[in-house]
């Protein structure tokens, strides 16, 4: 099993609309293909953490990379797992509507307690950006 975080760039014309629809899509493709995980959006950036099976991980960043919502991919981790830090969330929304002072709180509190310390870091610096 395989991990990754990415963050990219939403498309300025991208409305909260946009992000619902990702979700359906995600809700109805993650779980025939095993893939769990989160995405926080701050309105401008998104940051998702996907997992799940090598196959289906490469399928979905093939399809992330051509999708016009989002560009400017950056990986900002990419390695392999013994087991999932999101097993409960096909693909949680953790939407960063709060000031930049609760945010970083805020999402501190919904992040997995499985997740690796250094990328609950990266995360946590990634919501007090904007
Ligand atoms: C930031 C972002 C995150 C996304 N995450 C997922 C995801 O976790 N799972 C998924 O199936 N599609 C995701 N999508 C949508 C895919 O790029 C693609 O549009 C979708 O898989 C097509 O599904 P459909 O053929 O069922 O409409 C995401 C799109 C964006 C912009």
């Amino acid at each position: 099993m395989r991990q990754i975080v990415y963050i990219s760039t939403a498309a300025p014309d991208l409305g909260r609309d946009d992000v619902s629809q990702v979700l359906d899509a995600s809700a109805r493709n993650n779980p025939g293909r095993g893939i769990t995980g989160f995405l926080v959006y701050n309105g401008q950036n998104f940051l998702q953490l996907i997992e799940g099976p090598e196959e289906s991980l490469s399928n979905l960043m093939a399809e992330l990379a051509r999708d016009p919502r989002h560009s400017g991919i950056v990986r900002l981790e990419d390695h392999a797992i013994g087991q999932r830090a999101c097993s409960d969330w096909v693909m949680k929304s953790l939407v960063l509507t709060d000031d930049i002072a609760t945010r970083e709180a805020n999402l501190a509190k919904l992040l997995p307690a499985g997740i690796d310390q250094q990328i609950r870091r990266t995360i946590l610096n990634f919501a007090a950006l904007n």
